[in-house]
């Protein structure tokens, strides 16, 4: 059976594709392994799709070309997206730092999808395994299928057991497009024994600016069981590499706050001086940790000045990180060098294009990996 597009992966990258493509009046087939489209879209943003960010700007994403991204994100923007959302009447908030999510249900967005791709004839097959790719004849042809345009919409391979796999990266080495070596990113890191009283602390969550990797980013921090994770922790997972140390400020002002407790309560430990602004059992770690041996009252300057440098410089040499089990993205992938960024075609051959988390371009925690899905997608629907 022939088409003018095939397109590898029913996730958000892929629909969009399909959708623009087909609605400008292309035949495209879209094949996917997972028995329903956008899996990771059903489970995103804890069931609500984080759909967009009203701050996506090209600097919120990393890629070996940082500019790469700018093309497709300008033509196909989050305002742009929000029209589809809107017009397809699903409510939605902004929850806190630009990011957009459903009222209701992710479900929403993937029948979103699904109806665009349905309004431009797309056909998409589930439950099925693309099998070899073959070149001829100025066609691409697959799972008995064949086409003048192949997209590669297949994501990375984080969270394996959502169906999640590296064909992306296995059909770019066939048609010898480079890869820009792909890490977990947006991933949970974790802690060895020597920082074993902050495992013991699993479950709180604090305010903090978390760096690394010349970054820093001021959300949430959460202790794990194995390790550190929550927004912060997450925002500049992306940028560490082993053996670089993490940060954390947990109590901007921290000097002033700690004199004002040794006039105050001059008694207590320390402690109880931190649990006022910081969650009960954090505060005994740090105590523990910091090991003040003396009341409030009797600490001299030179004692809270440590302390501080402590509560706002705490370092961890983190001795990895939870990996593809639990990384949100994939960082690295297609090297966006081998691509046009107009159109997401591979410049070395006509009619193979990647889109959406399969190509060196990550977004920041927040719904710009999404955006991204849409913004790729809609380049190459447009261009096929
Ligand atoms: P995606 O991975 O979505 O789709 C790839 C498709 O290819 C899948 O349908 C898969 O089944 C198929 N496929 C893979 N290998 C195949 C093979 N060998 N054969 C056939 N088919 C194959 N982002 C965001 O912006 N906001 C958010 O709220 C969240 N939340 C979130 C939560 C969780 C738990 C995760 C894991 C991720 C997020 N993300 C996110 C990230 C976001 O989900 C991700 O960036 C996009 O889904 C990427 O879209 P793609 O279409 O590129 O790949």
């Amino acid at each position: 059976m022939n088409y003018d597009a095939i397109i590898l992966g029913a996730g958000g990258a892929g629909l969009m594709a399909a959708a623009t493509a087909g609605q400008a009046g292309a035949r495209v087939l879209v094949i996917d392994h997972a028995d329903r489209p956008g899996k990771k879209i059903l489970i995103s943003g804890g069931g609500r799709c984080n759909f967009t960010n009203t701050g996506t700007e090209a600097d919120r994403f990393l890629s070996d070309n940082p500019h790469f991204a700018k093309s497709a994100l300008s033509r196909y923007t989050q305002w742009d997206f929000l029209v589809l959302i809107e017009r397809h009447r699903i409510a939605w908030h902004e929850k806190t730092l630009g990011q957009l999510f459903c009222d209701g249900s992710a479900r929403q967005v993937v029948a979103m999808l699904m109806a665009e791709c349905a309004a431009g004839g797309v056909e998409v097959r589930l439950s099925t395994t693309p099998g070899p790719i073959e070149q001829g004849d100025g066609l691409f042809r697959v799972a008995g299928a064949a086409a003048p345009n192949l997209v590669i919409a297949t994501g990375g391979p984080s969270i394996p057991k959502m169906g999640a796999t590296g064909l992306a990266y296995d059909i770019a080495a066939q048609f010898g497009l480079p890869l820009v070596t792909p890490r977990p990113a947006l991933v949970p890191m974790t802690l060895g024994e020597g920082d074993a009283a902050f495992r013991d602390i699993a479950g709180v969550s604090c305010p903090a600016v978390a760096r690394a990797g010349g970054v820093a980013f001021e959300e949430a921090a959460l202790f794990t069981h194995r390790g550190l994770s929550g927004p912060s922790i997450l925002q500049v997972s992306s940028y560490w590499s082993p053996g670089q140390p993490v940060s954390l400020n947990l109590l901007p002002g921290a000097a002033g706050l700690l004199r004002d407790a040794r006039r105050r309560m001059p008694r207590a430990q320390l402690k109880s001086a931190l649990a006022e602004h910081l969650p009960r059992r954090l505060a005994d770690a740090l105590a523990a940790r910091i090991a003040l041996a003396t009341e409030m009252g009797n600490a001299s300057d030179a004692d809270l000045d440590r302390v501080a440098g402590v509560l706002t410089d705490l370092t961890f040499h983190p001795t990895g990180t939870e990996g593809y089990a639990k990384a949100e993205v994939t960082a690295g992938g297609i090297d966006t060098a081998a691509l046009s960024s107009r159109t997401m075609e591979a410049r070395s051959v006509p009619g193979l294009y990647a889109i959406g988390e399969a190509v060196d371009v990550t977004g920041w925690l927040g719904g710009y990996n999404f955006q991204w899905a849409w913004s790729s997608g809609v380049a190459a629907g447009q261009a096929i």
